[in-house]
């Protein structure tokens, strides 16, 4: 985990990610089954697909009515989970520092004949009063700040005392991680060389776009990292989800993705589920 410390760095890394995220992340999902516009039926094809491929997700949205309740979203992709959220009946509000997502969000919103509140800023200096939310999710975002220390501190800043964190991040200590950076790493030691993995090699495992560019900044965490990170929640919950499809050795057989995500994904899963609830005042 490294935190960018250097506030024109922070400047620089902030113009990268809007830049690179303006593209919506899903894009390759969409282009994959063939959609091109972004017509009621193209989005909800978009979001049966999305919620095909992490089935897990709703676990996280509780499942009573969310009516009158003050819920903020950061690092919106293509809105799918943000939707699902203001059906719920969520005083829904977004953030994102790219302005694509934010289109994207304000549109769906629009759709559904709700109030379009969202804003494009900075998860790392976000634009609300203290304790105004209820619930904070973030699915795949704070990773990618530059600081994710300080993205959590300002989580709990806008928590309600008693509100919700849901927050993805993604797992140092996963399949993924073991075998295509650690066991490599051991393997070059072992032939006595000392090439060290390139971050934007490691980064290009997770998330590029469609021209292959890779997303500019990437932070993993330990389960034990989260536990210190999210030291000023109780009821801190960690569940490990989500798995590559891999061949067993000599290329015998091919485990399809989803053979995986209840059993191996489970303890090696790429990513963290947090569920964290804020302290109430004492
Ligand atoms: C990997 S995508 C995840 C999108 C969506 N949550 C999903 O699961 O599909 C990361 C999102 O975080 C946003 N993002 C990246 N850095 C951010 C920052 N510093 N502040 C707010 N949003 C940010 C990106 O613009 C992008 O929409």
């Amino acid at each position: 985990m490294e935190a960018v410390t250097n506030e024109s760095s922070q400047r620089l890394l902030d113009r990268r990610n809007a830049e690179f995220w303006n593209e919506l992340c899903g894009t390759g999902l969409a282009q994959a089954i063939g959609i091109t516009d972004a017509s009621r039926e193209s989005l909800r094809h978009f979001d049966d697909a999305y919620f095909g491929m992490y089935p897990y997700l709703m676990d996280y949205v509780t499942p009573h009515s969310l009516d009158g309740k003050k819920l903020l979203e950061i690092g919106l992709g293509y809105g799918t989970l943000g939707q699902r959220l203001a059906e719920r009946g969520a005083d829904y509000h977004g953030l994102d520092i790219a302005p694509g997502p934010v289109m994207m969000m304000r549109y769906r919103l629009e759709q559904l004949g709700r109030p379009p509140n969202v804003l494009e800023g900075s998860a790392l200096d976000m634009p609300y009063e203290p304790e105004s939310f209820d619930y904070v999710y973030s699915i795949g975002c704070l990773h990618h700040t530059g600081n994710l220390r300080k993205a959590i501190e300002e989580v709990c800043r806008i928590l309600k005392p008693g509100g919700r964190a849901i927050v993805m991040l993604y797992n140092r200590h996963s399949f993924r991680q073991f075998m295509r950076v650690t066991l490599p790493r051991w393997r070059e030691r072992l032939k006595g060389r000392h090439k060290a993995t390139q971050a934007e090699e490691v980064r290009a495992l997770y998330d590029t776009n469609s021209t292959g560019d890779v997303a500019p900044h990437t932070d993993y965490v330990t389960p034990r990292e989260v536990r210190r990170l999210f030291a000023d929640f109780s009821r801190v919950n960690i569940d490990i989800q989500n798995f590559d499809a891999f061949y067993l050795p000599y290329r015998i057989m091919f485990i399809p993705r989803e053979k995986c995500l209840n059993n191996i994904g489970r303890v090696l899963g790429l990513d963290l589920y947090i569920t964290a609830t804020k302290h109430r005042a004492s």
